[in-house]
């Protein structure tokens, strides 16, 4: 893990005001996302619902495909706050694309925080060991 806890604490922090655009009417379960991409720059997203349910995009996918289009490479760290009492960690389809923008030296610290601010911080390859891969 090499982020410090000043940038853990930022991102936490991204992620939380990410939260607050969450488009969910349907769900009413807001999630914010922050990810520190490659290049050091912080890119925020948050949970798009639509009245096409299967539509919706969830938090991370939002917030690495904000980094990815803006030209970030790799995806250093990415915290997510939901509005969970639990700490929830990313659903299956968005582990699979943390895991695509990782890299192999330094796998993506992956920072999971609940509504009221617990959290845990883990890598993706602890949380999405044997991905899919070409
Ligand atoms: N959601 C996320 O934003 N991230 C996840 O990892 C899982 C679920 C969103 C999708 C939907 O808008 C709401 O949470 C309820 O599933």
């Amino acid at each position: 893990m090499i982020e410090s806890d000043a940038t853990i604490s930022l991102l936490r922090q991204a992620a939380r005001a990410a939260r607050e655009n969450a488009h969910c009417p349907y769900s009413q379960f807001a999630v914010g996302a922050a990810v520190l991409a490659g290049d050091g720059v912080i890119y925020r997203g948050a949970n798009i619902e639509n009245a096409s349910y299967g539509l919706t995009i969830c938090a991370e996918r939002a917030a690495i495909f904000a980094a990815v289009s803006a030209g970030a490479g790799t995806i250093k760290a990415i915290a997510l706050v939901t509005s969970s009492h639990d700490v929830s960690r990313p659903c299956g389809a968005c582990r699979q694309v943390i895991a695509e923008f990782s890299s192999t030296d330094s796998p993506t610290v992956v920072i999971t925080e609940s509504v009221d601010g617990a959290f845990e911080i883990e890598t993706i390859e602890q949380l999405l060991p044997h991905r899919f891969n070409l």
